[in-house]
């Protein structure tokens, strides 16, 4: 059997958890992810029959059976992820229909997953039927973002034109757009529920005044789907306040459309 800790998926694991840390985006237990894995993959690293606890998760996912999971745990720092990966990490596997996860490593104090599974879970689910490659979801607080759901309209079409209007490259990056969810009591199945279905039409959902989620084939092209909302949103806040003389078009959007070969949601630009 392989070392785990030497597993690529738990060195980028770990990588992602430290440099989110570092951009702010994740103070104190803020944030949390979940990579699907595959079977094979895990089974090089340990004894798949080797059940050290099942933990119930309070909802159903019946597409997920047998799937296997690295997720961080609830109350665990991301700062600390790399000093204690065993501690703050677990590896499951989802059974009984999606109402209960078998840890096969991990959670080493008696932990256990994030208490935001349901929106994680969920969706996956929903990514994953739009592209079955779909096996990331993270969700933090990058405080642009957080800040702009404040002072902004939270109409899906509305924050994420004013995103796109910000960097020439956004519109490259999420054509798919963002969608924003109202405040929402968090860490619950109605969260998870709500979350899954935005995410059926975007890569990416606001949960205002809390955090985002985004979700992707792998863990560099999730954080970079934040990293450039993150980043548009923090233009947005410098700027917000001061006259606006200029700013990128609907026809210039266009222009960008075709040049990179994205088509832009449909009906968020003007014909
Ligand atoms: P967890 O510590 O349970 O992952 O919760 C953190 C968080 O960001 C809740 O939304
Ligand atoms: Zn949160």
């Amino acid at each position: 059997m392989k070392n785990i800790l030497e597993a690529p998926f738990l060195i980028e694991m770990v990588r992602t958890t430290t440099n989110m840390y570092a951009h702010g985006w994740d103070e104190r237990n803020g944030g949390n992810i979940s990579l699907l894995l595959d079977e094979a993959e895990v089974k090089e690293y340990l004894d798949a029959n080797t059940v050290l606890r099942t933990i119930s998760t309070g909802f159903k996912a019946p597409e997920l059976e047998g799937k296997y999971f690295l997720v961080t745990g609830t109350g665990k720092y991301f700062k600390n992820v790399q000093y204690a990966p065993e501690v703050n990490l677990g590896l499951v596997r989802i059974v009984d229909g999606g109402e209960n996860a078998e840890l096969l490593w991990g959670y080493a104090d008696g932990g256990k997953f994030t208490s935001e599974f349901p929106a994680h879970m969920m969706s996956h689910v929903a990514r994953r039927k739009v592209n079955p490659e779909n096996r990331v979801v993270m969700h933090c607080h990058p405080a642009n973002l957080l800040a702009m759901t404040y002072v902004h309209d939270l109409d899906s079409r509305a924050f994420t034109r004013t995103l796109w209007q910000m960097c020439t490259e956004c519109i490259v990056v999420f054509p798919d757009g963002v969608n924003v969810l109202p405040w929402m009591l968090c860490g619950t199945n109605e969260i998870g529920v709500a979350t899954a279905k935005e995410m059926e039409t975007a890569r990416l959902v606001v949960w205002s005044q809390h955090g985002i989620y985004g979700a992707g084939a792998d863990l560099d092209e999730t954080f970079g789907l934040i990293e450039t909302a993150e980043k548009a949103a923090e233009i947005y806040m410098k700027i917000a306040h001061l006259p606006l003389k200029t700013t990128i078009t609907d026809a210039q959007m266009h222009l960008l459309e075709a040049h990179f070969g994205v088509k832009a949601r449909e009906g968020w630009l003007e014909p």
